[in-house]
């Protein structure tokens, strides 16, 4: 294992406050998200949207990696022109997916498992061979009563070290993304006592199985209470909930706004209290949350901590980067340059966040 070139990639993914974008939608996900809009499930219609984001002009200033799908990492430019070498042209460091994805937990009902480690070895060696320099695994953890349990976590951790032990053999950089579901009716405070216990026992795993951290990324949840938190729509009520946020915010720095701190605090304590020094960035997952709102945790926790803090505050978002750009364009040839606009403006307003610059000021540019 060369760890030089590992903390190398690693650094290079954090540079210049630029962030990770996640196009690595498996086929049923971005299926469904393109039902939603009317738009073709077809592979040519997923070849067209992903040629739609490689293509954006400027993609690298903001984006220094982006998140593949198998599919994906083989496909080409509608004039034949390789993805890859697309990347490559715009300094856009290409990752790779390599999960097959989360899987009912066998004697733990309502718990998943992420699969993925059979065959690994052979699978990394041909993507490293392609180009790819990291690569991503998500396991899922699901609040509920009496969830997580110790089993699923243990699972999941284990799963999550075996496949980063392996990618650093490979000579990829893992992403290490264990997301805390949003569902649920828990409270930011559970929210917050689960991601701890999530990241302990992640990076016991990860010491197990003699990863290095500096040659790695963690992708983690922010700490949010659950979307039906009867706190949540209590606090909605008063006009700080997550609809709100939005009229509530103001062209002031954004560390005013109440409600975008308590998350910010929230998330860097949990961080603080588990992450390892060594670990160099922190990329996170949107995982639901408005883009505007993704963008505006990220610029407090920034803004606030930068200063204090070991590791880099960044972000690998897939829907708070892409949605709006999906939105805008519907599956239509007309609208990629529109599209690739707000794609483009998204990618802006995560890159100003990690300098603690963003204002909603940017959503109106
Ligand atoms: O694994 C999940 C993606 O990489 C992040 O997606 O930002 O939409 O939660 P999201």
């Amino acid at each position: 294992m060369n760890t030089q070139i590992l903390t190398d990639t690693a650094k290079a993914m954090m540079a210049d406050d630029k962030g990770l974008l996640a196009m690595d939608e498996s086929h049923p996900t971005c299926n469904k998200r393109f039902a939603k809009l009317g738009i073709p499930q077809t592979m040519e219609a997923r070849r067209a949207y992903r040629e739609l984001i490689v293509t954006t002009p400027g993609l690298g200033e903001c984006i220094s990696g982006v998140i593949l799908f198998d599919e994906t990492i083989r496909q080409q430019k509608q004039d034949g022109t390789p993805f890859l070498q697309v990347l490559a042209g715009a300094g856009i460091i290409p990752g790779i997916k390599v999960d097959t994805g989360a899987k009912d937990l066998a004697a733990h009902p309502g718990e998943k498992i992420t699969e993925g480690l059979d065959g690994l070895r052979d699978r990394l060696k041909e993507y490293f061979q392609m180009g790819a320099r990291f690569a991503k695994w998500r396991a899922v953890i699901i609040i509920g009563n009496g969830l997580p349990s110790r089993g699923c976590l243990e699972a999941n951790a284990h799963g999550l070290a075996r496949y980063a032990a392996l990618c650093q053999e490979a000579g990829l950089v893992p992403i290490v993304e264990p997301e805390v579901l949003m569902d649920g009716d828990h409270s930011l405070e559970r929210c917050a006592e689960v991601t701890e216990e999530v990241l302990r026992t992640v990076f016991n795993q990860l010491n197990s199985q003699r990863v290095v951290l500096e040659g790695m990324i963690l992708k983690p949840n922010m700490v949010l209470p659950g979307l039906t938190c009867p706190l949540r729509q209590e606090v909605k009520e008063v006009g700080i909930g997550e609809q709100q946020y939005q009229v509530r915010l103001t062209d002031q720095p954004l560390d005013e706004a109440q409600a975008v701190d308590e998350v910010a605090d929230a998330t860097v304590k949990s961080l603080w209290r588990t992450v390892p020094a060594a670990v160099p960035g922190i990329a996170f997952l949107s995982g639901g949350q408005s883009a505007e709102l993704a963008s505006a945790r990220l610029n407090v926790m920034n803004h606030r901590f930068k200063a204090q803090l070991p590791w880099a505050l960044a972000f690998s978002f897939a829907r708070a980067i892409q949605q709006p750009a999906l939105e805008t364009w519907r599956g239509e040839e007309s609208n990629v340059q529109a599209a690739q606009q707000v794609l483009l403006h998204r990618a802006q307003c995560n890159r100003a966040a990690r300098r603690g610059e963003y204002t909603t000021a940017m959503e109106r540019t």
